[in-house]
């Protein structure tokens, strides 16, 4: 796994299928950066979300797959996983000389291969809070991909946050369920934390500045020291304590174990995804 740090907004034409919520995250990432607007196309053919993109951005947008794609060196394939086949089908006779990268969950890279007609196919996985450049995603390359176009796929994902790559594709199902995934659990948490403590009768708004603050400074305090959540946890519990109390509980109730069984379903979806989507209709 490795990680470079951008130095330059990319300067190449790239074109994005799909102008959804992941496509504007990556797009106001770009455009943060520092890259020029009028680089960047979009094929969106839900007309107010093209309006809601043009609103934020003077990019180019387009409700159908047309002839001025094939400008792109970069296609960024933005759409829900039902949709790829098809979106390919449409958009992808336009993308012979692009390199290719793909944020949908699941869908293998040997079927986009098989349904672009190239090899050069990079994966990403990323999560939302790329919308607000604190995103974290894994990348695999298929092997025809260059060195160099794996940099130049970094230093689109970089402008969302932080990225690593993987070795093994089957990873991306792994990675889906931990981060991909994963702010869902975090909100889920939140809003747990936020009913005990209307339960114990704090004004709702509170308990939930409450419950976020302590989800941002425990994360904050993880990132910033070189020990275990394991061992920052023992810390804060001491053997017939207020949070001792809480822990025990937890643990009476398998709750680590159920949390974990629950991110393997999220895995198991994400195999299921790529196997019910992987195939054209028809096909
Ligand atoms: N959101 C996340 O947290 C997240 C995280 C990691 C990965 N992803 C992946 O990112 C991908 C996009 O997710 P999203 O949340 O951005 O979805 P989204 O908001 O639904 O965006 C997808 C957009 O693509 C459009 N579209 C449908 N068919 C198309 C076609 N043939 N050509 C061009 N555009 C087409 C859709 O329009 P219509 O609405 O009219 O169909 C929609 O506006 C998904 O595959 C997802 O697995 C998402």
């Amino acid at each position: 796994m490795t990680s470079f740090t951008l130095s330059q907004p990319p300067s190449e034409s790239i074109a994005f299928i799909g102008g959804g919520n992941m496509a504007s995250a990556i797009i106001g990432g770009l455009v943060r950066q520092g890259m020029a607007p009028e680089l960047i196309q979009v094929v969106e053919p839900h007309a107010e979300q093209g309006a809601r993109l043009l609103g934020q951005w003077p990019i180019r947008v387009w409700p159908h797959a047309q002839a001025s794609l094939a400008s792109a060196k970069l296609a960024v394939w933005a759409v829900k996983p039902q949709a790829f086949a098809q979106a390919a089908q449409e958009a992808g006779a336009h993308l012979h000389e692009a390199l290719h990268l793909s944020v949908a969950a699941g869908i293998r890279s040997d079927n986009i291969a098989q349904w672009l007609g190239s090899q050069r196919i990079v994966r990403a996985m990323p999560n939302t809070p790329a919308l607000i450049g604190q995103g974290m995603s894994a990348l695999y390359a298929r092997p025809a991909v260059t060195p160099a176009e794996r940099e130049r796929v970094q230093a689109v994902m970089d402008t969302t946050g932080e990225s690593l790559w993987l070795s093994d594709e089957s990873q991306l199902d792994a990675v889906t369920a931990l981060s991909g995934s994963g702010p869902a659990y975090v909100f889920y948490f939140l809003e747990a934390m936020t009913q005990a403590g209307l339960d114990m009768g704090l004004p709702e708004a509170q308990a939930l500045r409450l419950a976020k603050a302590t989800f941002s400074g425990a994360s904050a305090l993880a990132q910033n020291s070189s020990e275990s959540p394991q061992v920052l946890r023992e810390r804060v519990t001491s053997k017939g304590g207020t949070t001792y109390a809480a822990l025990t509980a937890m643990e009476g109730a398998e709750l680590k174990r159920h949390f974990v069984a629950a991110i393997r379903a999220a895995q198991a979806r994400a195999t299921e995804l790529g196997l019910e989507f992987g195939t054209p209709p028809g096909a």
